[in-house]
């Protein structure tokens, strides 16, 4: 991988950039959902739901444990939770995106009281938010049989310190799963979508969140970031078996997933 962490702050300096990481987060979390929605034309939540659904494999074996990592405001930890037969931990390491998380997780629980047929409502009682960097998981080796990131992987300080981690705390076996915006690949489009994500999506982020760092990061992260063969090899190379990847909207994002190989 050419680019091996979020091109915020100076590459020799991981601490930095994780803090302003975490406070260029913790200034958005409170529109966060509504950008996230409003800017992907609500693309963002199918691309969550069918992550879900290919993982539900590894969500439904008994008393399986995943981990949403980067959860930020839950929304693949909820998506995950519809399918699970045991726990989905969702992990951040910025305090007010998992206060936006606790709330939805409360919204849903009491929206589902006396209705079992919702998937999400019900399944949130088997889901939990914790406090946690994605580079120093509290977890114990081998504990977890999913570990997953939804556009947060490209804000790691280190991508080889994600995979590590993600290694060490997966059973073998067990799923990693990489949402992330990646290269369109189709020609026509292409250039449309490049020029809304460049110029479009900044101004309009800006606008709406009062905050213009976040909505100028955006696209220059994506820019700088591994495309789907380089993430494949990447993952490939940090223990990982049978990785593939599967493009939304012609490579806007990718979904990557792999297990974690027996040694
Ligand atoms: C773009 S948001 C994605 C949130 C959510 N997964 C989603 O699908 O909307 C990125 C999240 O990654 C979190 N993050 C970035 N680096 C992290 C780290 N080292 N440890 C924990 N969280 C991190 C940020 O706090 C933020 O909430």
């Amino acid at each position: 991988m050419e680019q091996t962490g979020s091109p915020l702050g100076p590459a020799d300096q991981p601490q930095d950039t994780a803090r302003a990481v975490q406070s260029m987060f913790a200034r958005v979390a409170p529109r966060y959902d509504f950008l996230n929605h409003l800017l992907s034309a609500r693309f963002d939540l199918w691309w969550r739901r069918v992550a879900a659904r290919d993982l539900r494999e590894v969500l439904q074996r008994p008393d399986s444990i995943a981990a949403d990592l980067c959860c930020g405001t839950g929304d693949l930890t909820f998506a995950f939770a519809r399918y699970s037969r045991g726990l989905v931990v969702g992990a951040d390491f910025c305090h007010p995106m998992l206060l936006v998380a606790e709330r939805k997780r409360s919204c849903l629980i009491s929206m589902a009281r006396g209705d079992a047929s919702d998937g999400r409502g019900s399944g949130s009682r088997r889901t939990r938010f914790i406090e946690a960097d994605t580079l120093r998981l509290p977890f114990r080796d081998q504990s977890l049989d999913l570990a997953s990131m939804a556009f947060g992987f490209r804000n790691l300080a280190s991508y080889e310190d994600g995979l590590r981690e993600i290694h060490r705390t997966l059973r073998p076996g067990g799923a990693i799963a990489i949402l992330e915006f990646s290269r369109m690949q189709w020609t026509v489009l292409g250039p449309l979508f490049r020029l809304y994500f460049h110029h479009v999506l900044p101004v309009v982020g800006t606008l709406i969140s009062g905050e213009s760092g976040p909505y100028k990061y955006l696209p220059n992260s994506v820019k700088n970031f591994p495309d789907q063969d380089a993430l494949a090899r990447a993952i490939r190379e940090h223990g990982f078996a049978n990785v593939r990847y599967r493009n939304f909207l012609g490579g806007m994002a990718a979904l990557h997933v792999g297990v974690k190989a027996s040694s």
